[in-house]
């Protein structure tokens, strides 16, 4: 029997590049079943919300998310839908995988760095104050139970998967209560785990060395405003946002995305690069112990990127998305 998920098709590049991607999974023979809806801000001025009841209602039975990006407004307007989503599901953990690919030629080889980003607290809450005309203030939060449960998911992800060390990204230096205690906390855990290296490295020093010297880390566990800051850069060190993927894990709920946005500045042109959702989507195989097809399409793309002539512009080739996808197509 097809396993039903739910899809979101978002904004801006989000219709384009979620098409391909389901015609990439129906290629290589998924055995998914979709339920489909517009959500974002195009769906909210049509229907008046950004999702809709029967959206939420899909993912409830579902448990399933495959969502493409959405835009949200900067300095005004609603908050994010996707902190939203994150916020009603629970979905604690966003794992960021950043792999190069052989195929590709990037500034450093070999990378391989996921990125463990705590979802649902620190300054996303999004709770600011209006002290005076001059003055805002916006709070951070730090709980022992939220730090607690991504850094123990980062510690078992390592010892499952054979990685050899956890770095703990912090700014335990200035704000000594509430990074300290993310930070008191990963000491602690790591007590648990002597088979795994364990580490720690202030924020501001994690963007110098990623970018001098990063292979030297391997699974990168941090707060929420880090982990959206610091998952950016090693997407660059990949070859950039249209191939780093991610899966947000609740203990119930999972949703897979890009970790790029809706990217309005290319949108309609049919020239993004539909590999980071695609990524998103074998993460997702994974997650439904679809291991094989997951393989299949990543030795695919592989392949593809490896005889470079249907690469995307963000990735220095002239091929539009429909050229791409077709020759993932053909290679699976
Ligand atoms: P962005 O990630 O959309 O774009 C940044 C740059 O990367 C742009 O030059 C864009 O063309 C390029 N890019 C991104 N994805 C690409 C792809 N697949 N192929 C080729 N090039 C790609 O970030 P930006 O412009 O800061 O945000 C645009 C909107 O997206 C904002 O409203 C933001 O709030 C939203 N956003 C949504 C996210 C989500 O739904 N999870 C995550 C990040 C941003």
């Amino acid at each position: 029997m097809k396993k039903l998920i739910t899809v979101f098709k978002g904004d801006g590049i989000g219709p384009e590049i979620t098409d391909c991607v389901l015609e990439i999974l129906d290629a290589a023979g998924a055995d998914l079943a979709y339920e489909m809806f517009n959500v974002g801000a195009a769906e909210m001025e049509k229907n008046g919300a950004l999702v809709s009841d029967d959206a939420y209602a899909s993912f409830d039975k579902t448990k399933v998310l495959l969502k493409s990006p959405i835009t949200t407004p900067v300095g005004k307007g609603f908050r994010s839908i996707n902190v939203t989503i994150r916020n009603k599901y629970d979905l604690y953990a966003n794992i960021r995988p950043a792999k190069s690919s052989a195929a590709l030629k990037t500034r450093f080889e070999n990378i391989d760095i996921i990125t463990f980003r705590e979802n649902t607290e620190d300054l996303y809450v999004g709770v600011e104050e209006q002290i005076d005309a001059d003055t805002v203030h916006a709070t951070k939060i730090i709980t022992r139970k939220a730090s607690t449960r991504i850094i123990r998911d980062a510690f078992e992800y390592a010892r499952a998967h054979g990685r050899k060390k956890v770095t703990c990204v912090h700014k335990a230096n200035i704000l000594k209560m509430s990074d300290g205690m993310f930070l008191d906390i990963f000491r602690e855990i790591s007590a648990e785990y002597p088979d795994i290296t364990a580490t720690d490295v202030i924020v501001d020093n994690v963007c110098m060395q990623l970018v001098m010297n990063p292979t030297q880390y391997d699974i990168l566990v941090m707060p929420n405003l880090y982990g959206d800051i610091v998952s950016d850069l090693t997407s660059g060190l990949i070859g950039g946002l249209g191939l780093l993927p991610s899966c947000n894990l609740g203990t119930d709920y999972a949703m897979f995305e890009a970790v790029h946005g809706s990217a309005p500045d290319i949108a309609g042109k049919g020239i993004a690069n539909p590999t980071a959702l695609l990524f998103s989507a074998c993460m997702m195989l994974e997650h439904l112990g679809m291991d094989d097809i997951a393989s299949k399409i990543r030795a695919a793309v592989e392949a593809v990127l490896a005889e470079g002539k249907y690469l995307t512009p963000d990735l220095k080739g002239s091929a539009t998305t429909e050229e791409y996808k077709n020759a993932i197509i053909a290679a699976l």
